[in-house]
């Protein structure tokens, strides 16, 4: 029997910058693992600073990895020369800001175009190609916006010309860092619609990078939470985001407006990729062995010594931290994959939440 690889595949990744002046090197990403399948959005989640960025300028090509693979439809990614340029024209980036990332002297036909160019697809089609992308973006009739400057524009029509600039070349992935983020509430929707409308229309996949819980919420399949270089959870996002099994997703879902009870605030040095401590990386932090509640669970030591094994990067709901882990063998955690019997996703994870428990 043969099985299709995933259209993207992170195995046992590692990025890791030289640290100034005799400081320890920033371990940025730390072992990761992560499938994206065809059609699939997975969302990449974790506080600033935890390495999603550059995990997925990794997926791109764009960073080498220091230690493991990248590969596209099973075949390791060629750091060089024409293969590198074929793979970033089937896996496009779109940037988080689009008044930084589109240059304010080049009009909206040339953004657009300047990916044809640079991948020597302008041909006679090019004006129908742009047109075509344009309209993909939801900017009709698109002529009317061929002459236009950025500064011409608003926010989200500027991140429509954006998306357009990725889809004119036929990608089949997406890797969106942050894409709404400096856009208001009304146009980030229209954003985020957009977004499923193409993954619906054209099969895309995509891996969406976000801070946003509710943003995960709305659009993706699955969810992977990064902490520290690592992802410490992932799975379907009913489940994760509904019934949160690491400690760290409780604390990021526990801060949402909506949360019901007391936001969990974490104690300890914010995150630094040069200095992850031992044992469990969020142990120093982690509201449960601070209330006693990784002692009287027995798993107290093991937070501070042992290190948890990398996550499968597939979409199996997988949990890194002892004290779930013990919960789930003891039967009190299993309450893992309660949210998947919830059809259709109304309101935010928080919403869910406060439903769920009253
Ligand atoms: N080129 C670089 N050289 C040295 N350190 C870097 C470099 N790029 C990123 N880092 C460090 O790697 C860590 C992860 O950075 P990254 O930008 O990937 O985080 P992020 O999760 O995307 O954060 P944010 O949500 O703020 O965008 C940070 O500590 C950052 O300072
Ligand atoms: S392993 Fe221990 S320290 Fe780490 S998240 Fe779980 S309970 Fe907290
Ligand atoms: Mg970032």
């Amino acid at each position: 029997m043969t099985t299709t690889p995933p259209l993207l595949r992170a195995s046992g990744l590692h990025i890791t910058f030289p640290g100034l002046r005799g400081a320890p090197p920033a371990r940025a990403v730390d072992g990761v693992d992560l499938e994206i399948g065809r059609g699939e959005i997975v969302a990449l989640v974790g506080e600033s600073g935890c390495g999603k960025t550059t995990l997925a300028r990794s997926l791109l090509g764009l960073v080498r990895p220091s230690a493991g693979q990248v590969s596209f439809e099973g075949q390791p990614l060629v750091y060089k020369g024409r293969a590198l340029k074929a793979y970033r024209r089937r896996a496009q980036l779109v940037l988080q800001d689009p008044s930084g990332s589109l240059n304010p002297r080049h009009t909206v036909y040339d953004a657009v175009a300047e990916g044809l160019r640079i991948h020597g697809r302008a041909g006679g089609d090019e004006p129908a190609r742009v047109a075509e992308a344009l309209a993909r973006a939801g900017l009709r009739p698109p002529e009317r916006f061929f002459l236009s400057y950025p500064h011409e524009l608003s926010g989200g029509q500027r991140q429509r010309v954006v998306i357009a600039g990725a889809l004119v070349l036929d990608p089949e992935l997406i890797v969106a860092d942050e894409p709404v983020a400096s856009l208001d509430a009304s146009v980030r929707g229209e954003i985020l619609a957009l977004l499923l409308g193409l993954r619906a229309e054209l099969g895309l996949s995509a891996l969406v990078v976000t801070h946003d819980l509710g943003l995960a919420w709305n659009i993706a399949d699955r969810v992977a939470v990064m902490y520290l270089g690592r992802i410490v959870e992932t799975g379907a996002v009913e489940d994760v985001l509904t019934s949160p099994q690491h400690p760290y997703t409780q604390a990021l879902l526990s801060v949402l407006p909506e949360a019901p009870g007391t936001p969990v605030v974490l104690g300890g040095e914010p995150p630094d990729p040069a200095r992850i401590p031992g044992g469990c990386r969020f142990h120093e932090r982690c509201q449960v062995v601070a209330s006693g509640e990784a002692e009287r669970a027995g798993v107290a030591a093991a937070c501070r010594a042992v290190e948890l094994p990398v996550l499968g990067g597939g979409g199996a709901s997988q949990v890194a931290c002892h004290w779930a882990v013990a919960r789930d063998s003891d039967g009190a955690g299993s309450e893992s994959g309660a949210g998947s019997g919830d059809s259709g996703r109304g309101g935010s994870p928080a919403d869910v939440l406060s439903r769920r428990t009253s």
